[in-house]
This record gives structure tokens, C-alpha cells and sequence, in this order.
């Protein structure tokens, strides 16, 4: 990737763009590094988005670092063909799939770089083992599946965790995802996260005063 590991990014999440009007959402948000792609599988986590043709279509019509996030169970069948689809990062879950080395390695394969995430009741352990192999660590902030859910302030130790141990490895992004807005995101960037995923704080309403709220509340 071009820009600089552990530069503040904001990676905006379709999952709350207007679905009709995805070019014009997709648009409105050029200016941030990042967008993130939510996909969904209706078992891994209760809620179904979109799969890779989706992906392909807006590649074309965007520069954005698509920063994609597997939600899904059995990982290993489909993370190539995501990466393949116009990906830059794939994240999986390491909840979802026992040989987590062996996905890790088949992204990498294609040329895309590799992020790992937990869900909040995952503990940063899990992932230890893999920091050697990917480029970003992704900690849900609220249960995987829904936009528009509250942040859940008890997983702030953790990213101050991940930090801490990523620091000997530094080319790895912190992500945080799920309810992060202008009143939390100073929270987890002063822990250490350097990636703001998010959706409904801003995509609903004005996108481009939500974004510049969102770049202040960190500067
Ligand atoms: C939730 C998704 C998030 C979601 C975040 O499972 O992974 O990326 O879009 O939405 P907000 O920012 O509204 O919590
Ligand atoms: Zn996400």
C-alpha cells in the first residue's frame, strides 16, 4: 500500500451508503485513504450483504484502499476470490476458520495484503501467533453484523494491548470497527488504534461535515 502505516486513516463503511445511489456514496467519501467492505454471509454473523461482484463493479470507479472484511465462516473457500475481485487488504475473522496460517498464506499469494480480526469477547491472544504474517489487526467494537450499534467501551484495553505488542512489528494497522464517531474515536486513537472504520456516523446526514467532524475529533 502507498500510504504510510500508522498515519491516522478513516475508512468509511458502505455498509451504510445509500445501496441505489452506491456511486454517488462511494463519491461523496473520495477524499478518506480507506473504504471499507462489509461482507456478510448470514452465518457467521446474523445479516447477508453483497460478495465479490460487488466489489468488482466499484474497483473501477474508485482509488480508495479497499479494505475488505470477511464476515463469513469457512474463510479459506472465498478470501482469494475477494482479494481477486479488486481487494487491497482481506480481513477474516480468526473465529471463523482453525488454520488461520494456511488463509493467511493464500491472500498473500495473490499480492493483497492480510488483516486478522476478533470479535470483543476475543481476547488479543488469539492472534499473537499470526502478527508476523499480517499487515493489519482489526477489533470489533461492537458485536459483527449491524451498522448503527453503540461502541462498547470495554474492549479500549484491548487495542491499548494490541498496540503495545504490535509496536516491535511496525507495519501493522490497528482498525477499530463498530460505533465509532467524533465522541469515540479520540478514545481508541489515543490507545494506539490508526484506522477509523465507519459507517453511520457518517453516512447519515451530511457526509462531508460528518467526515471533517470524524478528521478534527482525532487531530
Ligand atoms: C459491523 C461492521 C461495521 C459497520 C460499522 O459488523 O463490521 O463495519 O459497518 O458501522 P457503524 O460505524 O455504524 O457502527
Ligand atoms: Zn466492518
Amino acid at each position: 500500500m502507498s500510504d504510510s502505516k500508522n498515519k491516522i486513516k478513516i475508512s468509511p463503511s458502505i455498509l451504510s451508503a445509500d445501496f441505489f445511489c452506491l456511486e454517488s456514496s462511494i463519491e461523496a467519501v473520495k477524499e478518506t485513504e480507506w473504504l471499507h467492505l462489509d461482507v456478510m454471509d448470514g452465518h457467521f454473523v446474523p445479516n447477508i450483504t453483497f460478495g465479490p461482484c460487488v466489489i468488482e463493479a466499484i474497483r473501477s470507479k474508485s482509488d480508495h484502499v479497499f479494505d475488505t472484511h470477511l464476515m463469513i465462516s469457512e474463510p479459506e473457500k472465498y478470501a482469494v476470490e475477494f482479494a481477486e475481485a479488486g481487494s487491497d487488504i482481506i480481513t477474516f475473522h480468526v473465529e471463523a476458520v482453525e488454520d488461520v496460517a494456511s488463509v493467511i498464506d493464500s491472500v498473500k499469494e495473490t499480492g493483497t495484503n492480510v488483516g486478522l480480526s476478533i470479535k470483543p469477547g476475543t481476547s488479543f491472544e488469539a492472534v499473537t501467533d499470526f502478527l508476523p504474517m499480517i499487515d493489519l489487526l482489526l477489533i470489533m467494537t461492537v458485536e459483527p453484523g449491524f451498522s448503527g450499534q453503540s461502541f462498547m467501551h470495554e474492549v479500549v484495553p484491548k487495542i491499548k494491548k494490541a498496540r503495545e505488542a504490535v509496536d516491535e512489528y511496525d507495519d501493522i494497522d490497528i482498525s477499530v470497527d463498530g460505533g465509532i464517531s467524533p465522541t469515540t474515536a479520540p478514545e481508541v486513537v489515543e490507545n494506539g488504534a490508526n484506522v477509523l472504520v465507519s459507517g453511520s456516523s457518517v453516512f447519515e446526514g451530511d457526509i462531508e461535515n460528518n467526515l471533517r467532524e470524524l478528521r478534527e475529533s482525532v487531530e
